[in-house]
């Protein structure tokens, strides 16, 4: 009798376990795609209101998804991508400040987890393909032993599209110069000499990752574009796959600086488009989270300018007025609720990390000692508001520029560095819609692209639907005419970002109360500030050293 009720209790127990675990099974982790494009601007995508350059791929994610509209990056590289990766601003972790160069000792402290390895510890297969710019001066400090189970792309700030090499330019006036494309795992480091257009390569590679992984383990892979940064190259630093092809479709475009940069965007946006494939094919796509964000402001002008956009926001790359750090992003998800919206909810940089790890059904309580704040509730649904009321924009004590947005007010001061326009205060540069477009129908582009196609089914985006995304596209233009000075914010600007977009309006001296609130956020913060390291090019860096290739070249 004993045994016979001991052993329909095991029964039970085993069938209760296989229930729940077949219920496990059922709330499967999202895939995350995490598209990142280097150096695009506002105005560069056509979802924002500009008909210059199509992007009908992104622009189908974004009008069946949420065009994140108020969302804040570093303005620039390295700083960006050590606030995705850790949730952290930069200031924190000392990686604030001038971007990494080739040979540098500097990268994201050892003792910080990152994105990619939170991910895998809920189960995800954890991928890079592309740019990593975090540090690589040893093996640890490489993408794949840091969290991700396979890396494809380049260390450093940008290769050549096609040479996939790198330049440094020593003390002594000797030019290194190296190959900088490497197939890493965590167990090796292999260098590679694939043959090809980077953008390409990077598509090709996580396709092939989407392939293999399939729809059983959740993927997180993070695909971080070179495009559309320049290369080296400084009076002509764009390369298009094919420039005949770039004239033909292009050929309405008159400056050919632009041009180029038009030719460079649209294979970033057909990469979008194989990719989005590529999940509807492997039956993913039902269950992913993609997103697409720039890591910062274009460069629009200047010595190093790719002709960009970020009309009609203020200032570029390296400044922190809105043309620098609010930057392009939308989300596309089937998990996401009245999908098609355009948010103005203020989210940062930093808070992916708390986010996707609560979309991958993690608890972002968990993770310590971060700044992101968990946007997934906000996200996914319309009426939750956003946890997040400031932002530290940044504080840069090398440049002397800081700025803070709480509520709808920025404060923001910088130096007029007049000879340096790269820390412009002003507009500069294309438009981004100043040449008339003769055979395209943004809506109807996006509805006949490879992703609005993929997507149809799951969306209801049809011909009807097309007005609405009309609508979404209205709504996230932002609007305000270019006044023909600038404030001089040498001693603290202010603006109220809800009226003033455009940052023309200095309310300093009117509203000094607001202005000594967030003077002492940032007092605040500027006592957390951890000193950069040491941006000593290091000689044993250098490519002949390894067979002419960039490799970490320290033990520790
Ligand atoms: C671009 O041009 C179109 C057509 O003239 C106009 O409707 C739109 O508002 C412009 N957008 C921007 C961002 O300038
Ligand atoms: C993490 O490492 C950095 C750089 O090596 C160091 O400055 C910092 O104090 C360390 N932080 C902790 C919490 O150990
Ligand atoms: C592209 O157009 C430019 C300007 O019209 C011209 O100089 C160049 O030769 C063209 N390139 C090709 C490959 O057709
Ligand atoms: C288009 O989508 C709408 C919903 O947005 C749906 O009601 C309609 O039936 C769809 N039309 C076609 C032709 O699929």
């Amino acid at each position: 009798m004993k045994t016979q009720k001991f052993i329909s209790v095991v029964l039970w127990l085993a069938l209760v376990s296989l229930c729940l675990k077949s219920t496990a099974a059922n709330v499967k982790k999202p895939h995350i795609i995490f598209i990142v494009a280097d150096d695009l601007g506002w105005n560069d995508v056509s979802f924002h209101g500009a008909n210059e350059i199509p992007t009908p791929n992104i622009d189908a994610l974004a009008y069946n998804g949420v065009i994140l509209n108020r969302h804040y990056v570093l303005p620039i590289s390295s700083p960006s991508r050590s606030a995705l990766l850790t949730g952290r601003y930069p200031i924190r972790d000392g990686t604030q400040g001038f971007d990494l160069e080739p040979g540098e000792a500097r990268g994201i402290p050892l003792n910080r987890t990152l994105m990619p390895e939170y991910l895998r510890q809920l189960g995800y297969g954890t991928h890079l393909v592309g740019k990593w710019h975090a540090g690589y001066h040893s093996v640890n400090h490489t993408p794949a032993r840091r969290g991700f189970d396979s890396f494809y792309g380049f260390y450093n700030k940008l290769i050549g599209y096609f040479d996939h090499t790198i330049k440094l330019l020593s003390e002594d006036g000797q030019v290194h110069i190296g190959n900088d494309l490497h197939r890493d795992t965590p167990e090796a480091l292999k260098v590679v000499h694939d043959k090809g257009y980077i953008t390409d390569l990077i598509t090709n590679e996580a396709i092939m990752i989407i392939n293999n992984n399939g729809n059983e383990k959740p993927l997180f892979l993070e695909i971080s574009h070179l495009a559309s940064h320049g290369n080296q190259n400084v009076l002509d630093p764009l390369e298009v796959p094919d420039m005949q092809e770039t004239n033909a479709t292009f050929s309405y475009i008159s400056d050919l600086k632009r041009r180029k940069y038009a030719g460079v965007v649209k294979s970033l946006d057909d990469s979008v488009g194989r990719v989005v494939t590529a999940l509807s094919k492997a039956k993913m796509l039902e269950n992913s989270i993609i997103v697409f964000i720039s890591d910062n402001g274009a460069p629009t002008t200047g010595m190093y300018g790719t002709s960009g956009s970020n009309y009609p926001l203020r200032g570029m790359k390296n400044s922190l007025f809105e043309g620098g750090v609010r930057g392009v992003a939308c989300i596309f998800s089937p998990l996401i609720k009245s999908a098609g919206r355009v948010s103005m909810k203020k989210m940062h940089i930093v808070d992916w990390l708390p986010t996707l790890y609560a979309a991958a059904g993690g608890n972002a309580n968990n993770l310590n000692d971060i700044d992101g704040l968990n946007q997934w509730p906000s996200i996914v649904d319309e009426d939750v508001k956003s946890l997040r009321n400031h932002i530290l924009l940044d504080i840069n004590l090398a440049l002397d520029i800081e700025g803070i947005i709480l509520e709808n007010y920025k404060l923001i001061r910088v130096q007029p560095h007049t000879s340096n326009k790269l820390l412009s205060n002003e507009y500069y540069g294309s438009n981004g819609n100043s040449s008339f477009n003769p055979h395209y129908n943004i809506l109807e582009s996006a509805l006949s692209s490879p992703t609005g196609l993929a997507i149809s089914h799951l969306t209801e985006f049809n011909s009807t639907s097309v007005t609405k995304a009309d609508n979404v596209r209205k709504r996230s233009e932002v609007r305000c005419s270019q006044p023909k000075t600038f404030a001089d914010c040498s001693n603290y600007c202010l603006f109220n970002l809800e009226n003033d977009p455009c940052e023309t309006n200095d309310l300093a001296k009117h509203s000094i109360r607001i202005r000594n609130v967030l003077i002492g956020f940032l007092y605040n913060y500027r006592k957390l500030t951890v000193q950069p390291a040491s941006d000593v090019i290091d000689s044993r860096s250098f490519p002949e050293n390894f067979h002419g290739t960039w490799m970490p070249w320290k033990n520790v």
